[in-house]
């Protein structure tokens, strides 16, 4: 039998658009729609401490870009290497061309495979497993995975429940096959039963926007919901990748809000230490958190060749998935 063919983490990127925007900025801002918030009440009830948000002329695309661009440079590779994008977004430039397309237009790669993934949240996840599967079948060999979003266009400045918990920005890893791992394992999962606690519902039809264009939740359902599917899937992926939990060096779960985190790191018995945490610093970016956080953990040197990592999504869908892999 041949041997298997792996899934080899390169080189990563992140970018975050503009300059922090603190809690307290957004007491102002929500002051002029005759909203109350408070710094207090936005670190006690999710630990998020500031966020990014995209300038008007920069879209999703122009985030992906500067990750990209930050990946391919750590891996020591032009853009051209690249056969295949797969770009995780919700918050896409336009309905089409995908916004994966736009991306290899500005990366100036003459042709390769481009699309995007839709999973919300959960959609890196999402998309660094399908790149997996197309280096693992031999259909590609250097793949650039992206999350990147502009969730502060679909934020709704008159409910102060969601508004100050999300922020832009996009995150890059570059895949290449290599006979060692590498991508151990994955698994994805959705429950379309769920779609009515955190969705964007609006549409483009007959050149006008039908339905809501801003994001809706009920936080604590997705609350509970992340809690339950972060601790299911950490424990079905680490299995599968013949691992156990205290064999994973660092946990890298969606940063959506700092008391899901403890509270599934408390229920695996994960040490805070273990825990990548950059909800504070970059609100819940969406698909980019997770890439985000672990090219900040990469280039700060506390992920280092050889551990092994856990990698979570969770969100709209309602859509969940992780992948354990070792660098
Ligand atoms: C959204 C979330 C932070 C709200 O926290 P909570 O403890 O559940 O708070 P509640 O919704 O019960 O609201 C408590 C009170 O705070 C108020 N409140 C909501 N947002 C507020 C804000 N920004 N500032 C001040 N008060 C606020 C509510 O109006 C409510 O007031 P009331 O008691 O007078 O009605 C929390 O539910 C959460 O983090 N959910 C998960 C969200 C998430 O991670 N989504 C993305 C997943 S991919």
């Amino acid at each position: 039998m041949a041997n298997r063919i792996y899934s080899a983490v390169v080189g990563s990127g992140g970018y975050l658009p503009g300059s922090p925007v603190s809690n307290n900025a957004m007491v102002e801002r929500l002051r002029d729609s005759g909203l109350e918030t408070s710094d207090e009440w936005i670190r006690e009830r999710t630990g998020i401490e500031q966020r990014y948000f995209a300038t008007d002329d920069q879209t999703t695309s122009d985030l992906a870009y500067h990750a990209s661009l930050a990946a391919l440079e750590q891996a020591g590779l032009e853009p051209n290497a690249v056969d295949l994008i797969v770009l995780a977004t919700s918050t896409p430039d336009m309905v089409f061309p995908s916004t994966a397309c736009r991306l290899q237009h500005k990366l100036a790669i003459r042709q390769c495979a481009a699309f995007d993934v839709q999973a919300v949240c959960s959609g890196f996840v999402y998309a660094l497993a399908t790149a997996d599967l197309f280096i693992q079948t031999g259909q590609a060999q250097t793949a650039l995975v992206v999350g990147a979003e502009t969730f502060s266009r679909i934020l709704d400045y008159t409910d102060r429940s969601t508004c100050v918990l999300f922020g832009d920005g996009a995150g890059a890893v570059v895949l290449k096959a290599s006979d060692k791992p590498g991508i151990l394992a994955h698994k994805l999962y959705a429950r379309a039963e769920h779609e009515a606690i955190l969705n964007t519902p609006g549409q483009l039809a007959h050149g006008r926007v039908c339905g809501s264009p801003f994001l809706t939740m009920d936080g604590q359902a997705v609350f509970r919901l992340a809690v339950e599917v972060l601790e299911s899937s950490a424990r079905e992926v680490v299995g599968l990748a013949g691992l156990d939990l205290q064999a994973i060096d660092w946990f890298i779960p969606h940063q959506a809000n700092r008391r899901i985190l403890a509270m599934v790191g408390k229920r695996l018995q994960i040490p805070e230490s273990r825990l990548i945490a950059t909800v504070g610093q970059h609100a819940n970016t969406s698909a980019a958190s997770v890439p985000l956080a672990f090219d900040v953990a990469r280039r700060d040197g506390r992920l280092q060749a050889g551990q092994t990592v856990l990698l979570q999504g969770v969100g709209g869908g309602f859509t969940w998935g992780a992948e354990a892999l070792r660098l």
